[in-house]
C-alpha cells in the first residue's frame, strides 16, 4: 500500500432510531388507518331547485363523520402529519387552541390514539362543547379571551413538554388534499354519475382555510374548468385581505360564526377565484 495517502478521521456516526418509538408511532398510524377503513364516507345531498332555475346543487354533510363536523377529517390530517414527522412520543400531551369542534375531533383522536388532550379554550365557549371535548377524554383548559388561546397553549406545550397541534399553521399542509381522506377528492367522486359531473362551481366557507385549499388545490392538480369560491363571514379578515391583496390585514372583532372567519389570516388558505363576503 502506498503509505503517501493519508486516509481521513473515520467518520462518526449518530444513530438516534429507536425501535420501541418506531413501533409505538406504527401502531398509532396503523389505528388511524383502520378506523379510516371502517367509516363510510359523508353524503353528497342534492337539494332539488325549481327546474326553471337550471341549477344543480349539492350539499356536502359533513356532520355524519364519528366526531360531528368536517373537523374529523382534519384531526386525524394534524395526528397524522405529527406521527410521521417524529414530533409525538408515548405519554406526550397533544394541546390545540379551539372552542369549538375541532377541539371536540382532536380529542376523540386522541383516545383512539392513547394520547393525552388539552383544549385551550376561550371563557364562555358553550357547555355542550366543553362536555363533548371531556366525554371524548379531553381536559379543558379555559383562557379570558380568544386572542390569547394559541400563546397559552403553545405554553402550556412547553412547560409539559407537549405537542401544541397547531390547526391555524398546519390545517393547509397537513391535508392530504389528493389522498382518500380529501373531502375534495370525495366530493368529486360522488358527482361522477350525476347530469354534470365537473360541478361550475365549489362554494366552501373558511376558518383555517384547510378545506378551501384543498379544494384549490385538486381543482388546479386536475385541470378542471370548476371555479372555487370562498363565502366569508362579516368580521373576518380574509375578504377585505383578498380584496386588497394584503394577507397581513387584521379586523378588530372576531367572527360571530363558530368555525368560519378569522379576524386575520395566518396561512396561506388557498387561492380561489372568488371570494364573497
Ligand atoms: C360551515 C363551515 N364551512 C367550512 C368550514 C371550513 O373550515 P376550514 O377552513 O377550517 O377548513 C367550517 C369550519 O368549521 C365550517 O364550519
Amino acid at each position: 500500500m502506498d503509505d503517501r495517502v493519508t486516509w481521513p478521521e473515520r467518520l462518526k456516526d449518530v444513530d438516534r432510531s429507536d425501535d420501541g418509538l418506531r413501533a409505538w408511532v406504527a401502531e398509532r398510524i396503523h389505528r388511524l388507518e383502520a378506523d379510516g377503513r371502517r367509516s363510510a364516507d359523508t353524503h353528497l345531498v342534492a337539494v332539488d331547485l325549481p327546474a326553471s332555475w337550471d341549477i344543480h346543487l349539492y350539499l356536502k354533510d359533513e356532520s355524519t363523520h364519528a366526531s360531528g363536523s368536517l373537523k374529523h377529517r382534519l384531526a386525524r390530517s394534524l395526528f397524522l402529519f405529527a406521527l410521521v414527522n417524529g414530533q409525538l412520543r408515548p405519554g406526550m400531551p397533544v394541546i390545540e387552541a379551539s372552542s369549538g369542534s375541532t377541539a371536540v375531533s382532536e380529542a376523540h383522536v386522541a383516545r383512539m390514539l392513547d394520547i393525552p388532550f388539552i383544549a385551550v379554550i376561550p371563557r364562555g365557549t358553550s357547555t355542550r362543547k366543553i362536555a363533548l371535548i371531556e366525554a371524548a377524554g379531553g381536559h379543558c383548559h379555559v383562557v379570558e379571551s380568544a386572542e390569547s388561546m394559541s400563546r397559552e397553549a403553545q405554553r402550556l406545550a412547553d412547560e409539559r413538554g407537549g405537542l401544541f397541534l397547531d390547526q391555524f399553521t398546519h390545517a393547509e399542509r397537513a391535508t392530504d388534499w389528493r389522498g382518500n381522506n380529501s373531502i375534495a377528492v370525495s366530493a368529486l367522486a360522488q358527482l361522477e354519475l350525476e347530469p354534470h359531473p365537473v360541478p361550475r362551481w365549489i362554494v366552501v366557507g373558511a376558518g383555517t382555510g384547510g378545506t378551501s385549499a384543498t379544494f384549490g388545490r385538486l381543482l388546479r392538480y386536475r385541470s378542471l374548468p370548476t371555479s372555487l369560491c370562498v363565502a366569508d363571514v362579516e368580521n373576518s379578515a380574509f375578504f377585505e385581505g383578498w380584496v386588497q391583496q394584503d394577507p397581513t390585514l387584521t379586523t378588530d372583532h372576531g367572527s360571530r360564526i363558530e368555525g368560519i372567519g378569522r379576524a386575520r389570516r395566518s396561512s396561506r388558505a388557498s387561492c380561489p377565484e372568488s371570494w364573497t363576503g
